[in-house]
């Protein structure tokens, strides 16, 4: 496990940790900030910072903030994977994971993983849906290690990346 201080942040939290969250996204995309979507990230921030149920868990090396995983529980009936599971599965009370984000410094640390299993594992839904860039399957794979399948695609913008929607029971097998 990467040698780093994992903590757990909260709704009432968002105005101090909202610039770290910033600051680590602009640092993990800095290759893509060209991008009018991921410009809109503070809007994104705000938006899932101000759900009452935001769960969120920072990694700082010392002060610095070096990676980051958030979500929220989903709206029942409208989750992501709705769409593509005929029948639903019984238990499916959800946990949106909507973002992760690493510095390019911390990466191939096991950091992602490590800050995943601490958001996903400190929650009691019965599932966990993310979405990924159906233009990163590397990312993907990512996800599947971990125990996510994807079970559709979906694009909610007009102007964000088509995405592949990637579920899994919780906790999160191997843990
Ligand atoms: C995704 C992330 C947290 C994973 O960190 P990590 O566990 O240290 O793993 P890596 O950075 O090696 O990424 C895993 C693989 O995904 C690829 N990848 C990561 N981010 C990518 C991106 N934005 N676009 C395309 N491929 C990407 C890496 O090249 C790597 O591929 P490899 O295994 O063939 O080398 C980190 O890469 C990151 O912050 N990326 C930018 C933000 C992002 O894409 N978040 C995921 C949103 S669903």
């Amino acid at each position: 496990m990467a040698d780093v201080d994992v903590r757990r942040f909260t709704h009432k939290d968002l105005p101090n940790i909202r610039q770290a969250l910033i600051d680590v996204h602009a640092d993990a995309y800095a290759d893509a900030m060209d991008d009018d979507f991921n410009q809109r990230f503070p809007w994104f921030v705000d938006h899932w910072g101000g759900n009452p149920d935001f769960d969120c868990v920072i990694a700082y090396d010392g002060d610095e903030a070096v990676g980051f995983a958030y979500g929220a529980a989903a709206n029942p009936y409208r989750e992501w994977w709705r769409e593509h599971l005929e029948p639903a599965p019984e238990k499916a009370r959800t946990f949106s994971y909507s973002e992760l984000a690493v510095r390019t410094k911390w990466r191939k640390t096991g950091l992602a993983e490590q800050l995943s299993r601490a958001l996903l594992n400190g929650r009691d839904e019965d599932l966990a849906v993310l979405l990924v860039d159906t233009e990163h399957p590397r990312v993907q794979a990512m996800y599947e290690a971990w125990g996510f399948r994807k079970v559709g695609e979906r694009q909610p913008f007009p102007d964000s990346p088509v995405y592949a929607v990637m579920l899994t029971e919780l906790p999160l097998p191997g843990t």
